[in-house]
């Protein structure tokens, strides 16, 4: 298997079943424009994030990592009236991208994007009242992912949905003498996991445009408070 065939498949599916739409289309140019990493969910994976959203009734959205906001316009785009994302996002310049991405779909009053590490902004959020969110999605630093997974169980309910992207990283994540602390983050994220009475969890592996990993979901089954 080769990632020409991983792209050509996942450009058949989204030819399919991904329609395509000229403001989810125009925040990926305006990234790229900016020199933004190419590191978004593919088409395919966001609109998958959009579906879990839909079919678990999400009003009150929460996303640690932003980048250029696409997963984040998809996970909008689940919202009923009056739901909301909170987005946060360390980097000034992926923020400032983001918030003209927003803004071009017309979603500034829906969407609130946080700069600052999560580290702190996650704390401040709690301070404010903010929680709880019915659906988290981590995608940011993974050396941190443990921490904001802690974070994310803290801000969530019983029956909330936390979604963690990049959880095989090639196959990685298995290699125990890795000494990447990307891997070694996501390694305690699984322990954290695992050892977590609160959540009934899985992962699956994925190939595709964005190469070989995988994404975890954990539902909230116990109550967190
Ligand atoms: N969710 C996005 C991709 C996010 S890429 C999408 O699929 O479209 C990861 C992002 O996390 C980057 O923009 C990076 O700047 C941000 N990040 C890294 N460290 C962070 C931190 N400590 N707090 C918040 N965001 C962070
Ligand atoms: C990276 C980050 C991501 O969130 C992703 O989906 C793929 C790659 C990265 O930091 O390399
Ligand atoms: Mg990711």
């Amino acid at each position: 298997m080769s990632q020409e065939q991983w792209n050509a498949v996942d450009r058949y599916i989204t030819d399919h079943l991904v329609a395509p739409d000229a403001v989810l289309d125009a925040a990926l140019e305006a990234s790229a424009k900016a020199g933004l990493p190419a590191i978004n969910v593919a088409p395919n994976q966001g609109k998958l994030l959009m579906l879990l959203a839909q079919l678990h009734g999400a009003r009150r959205i929460l996303e640690v990592g932003t980048l250029g906001g696409y997963s984040t316009l998809w996970l909008a785009r689940a919202l009923p009236p009056g739901g909301r994302v909170i987005t946060l996002e360390a980097v000034p310049k992926h923020a400032e991208v983001a918030r003209e991405n927003i803004a071009r779909a017309g979603l500034s009053d829906v969407v609130e994007v946080r700069v600052g590490s999560a580290i702190d902004t996650l704390p401040q959020l709690e301070k404010e009242g903010q929680a709880p969110f019915d659906l988290t999605f981590i995608d940011a630093d993974k050396a941190r992912t443990a921490d904001y997974f802690a974070w994310a169980l803290k801000l969530s309910r019983k029956g909330s949905l936390i979604i963690t992207d990049n959880v095989v990283r090639k196959g990685a994540v298995i290699d125990a003498a890795n000494t990447d602390a990307n891997i070694q983050g996501m390694r305690r994220f699984y322990e954290a996991v695992a050892a977590e009475p609160r959540v009934s969890a899985t992962a699956v592996q994925t190939v595709g445009s964005k190469g070989y990993d995988g994404f975890a979901l954990a539902l909230v089954t116990g109550d967190p408070k």
